[in-house]
């Protein structure tokens, strides 16, 4: 359903553009409520976040996330990830390879020269088995098999959404695998706190625990360094508007068009946030927390309104942001970052939470 005076969608999309057979395997649009009156969408084609509805400062349901009335929607989007569950490895790794125990391991090359968000097919093009746990949470599983896009190890994946009383999203990653392997599981979706169709995110102010970030090349693979973001537009320790620095004139901001680069978060659990974002005309606040060690904050610049989005609206430059909670991009080729290697008998397991307020 649309707003009458906008593009911005009040409604979950409808589950028949949802219900189809893909790989052999059905389909679905799952719908969770709390007892709050929010209410997410999420369908088992790519573990994807297709809607989120939480009320704004008039009460009134707003959807924060970016996605599409149907797969094809999804599909035709693919290289953006709106909304997906992305692995094996989240982020870049350089050169399509990465080395584990001195052998090699190549893997497809769809970002230039690198690998981005798991390869040519990953975890977000892969229809996953569904289980909806009860009217608020559900698993979704899938076996990513020895060798699929290159990883080694038959990796066996988790994914629980639910949504709490509180209008928080929780997400819970599990991964086992029968071989060493690397992991770094994310989710990607785009918020405009305003609602999705409501213009740039540009005046969404945002804030984030980190002293630190990890600059990249001009193909955005991390150079291995940490720079302190002291005294330079990468500093959100203090809430700061997403544009009023996003077009001075500085090299790794140009390197990611924007914002595209992983913040190294301060010492955290997961009960305090490590980032917030308030939407400026809606007064909806993200706050985001996590038990990984690093926030890739992206602010959309890729978007070009190619794609017709839920409602009809367009996907217009940076008129979102996303905040991806990750291990450090290209890890497995850089020694000095925590490691994502993943060893048979150990389990992968980490909780992000996209928690909403007004
Ligand atoms: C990456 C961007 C990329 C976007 C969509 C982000 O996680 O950092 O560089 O354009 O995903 O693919």
């Amino acid at each position: 359903m649309r707003d009458s005076t906008s593009t911005k969608t009040t409604a979950l999309p409808a589950a028949t553009g949802f219900e189809q057979t893909i790989d052999g395997k059905k389909t679905e649009l799952y719908v969770l409520k709390n007892k709050s009156g929010a209410e997410a969408a999420i369908t088992n084609y790519g573990a994807h976040l297709v809607s989120l509805l939480v009320p704004d400062k008039n009460g009134k349901l707003t959807d924060v996330i970016l996605g599409f009335d149907d797969i094809a929607g999804f599909q035709k989007a693919g290289g953006a990830y709106y909304g997906a569950t992305i692995g094996r490895y989240g982020n870049r790794l350089a050169k399509a390879k990465f080395i584990l125990d001195g052998k090699e391991y190549k893997l497809f090359a769809n970002n230039g020269p690198n690998t981005l968000h798991g390869g040519k097919k990953g975890f977000d093009s892969m229809v996953w088995d569904a289980k909806q746990i009860d009217s608020s949470s559900i698993e979704l599983t899938y076996l990513s098999k020895d060798m699929e896009e290159g990883f080694p190890g038959n990796l066996k994946v988790k994914v629980v959404y639910t949504l709490t009383d509180d209008n928080a999203v929780k997400i819970t990653y599990e991964a086992s695998t029968d071989k060493k392997t690397v992991v770094n599981l994310t989710n990607h979706s785009y918020f405009n706190l305003n609602g999705q169709g409501s213009g740039t995110a540009l005046n969404h102010v945002v804030q984030i625990d980190a002293d630190g970030y990890t600059p990249v090349d001009s193909i955005l693979i991390p150079t291995g360094k940490i720079e302190p973001v002291k005294g330079t537009p990468f500093d959100f320790t203090t809430a700061t508007a997403i544009g009023a620095r996003i077009e001075t004139a500085n090299e790794q901001l140009k390197f990611g068009k924007g914002y595209d680069h992983n913040f190294v978060l301060k010492k955290h659990d997961i009960s305090t946030p490590i980032a917030n974002a308030v939407g400026d005309k809606s007064g909806i606040k993200l706050e985001v927390f996590t038990e990984e060690p690093g926030l890739q904050f992206y602010t959309g610049n890729f978007m070009n309104g190619s794609n017709t989005l839920k409602g009809g609206a367009k996907d217009e430059h940076r008129t979102a942001f996303a905040m991806e909670t990750q291990h450090y991009p290209d890890s497995p080729n850089q020694p000095s970052f925590p490691s994502t290697m993943l060893k048979p008998g150990a389990v992968y397991k980490t909780v992000t939470i996209y928690k909403f307020s007004k």
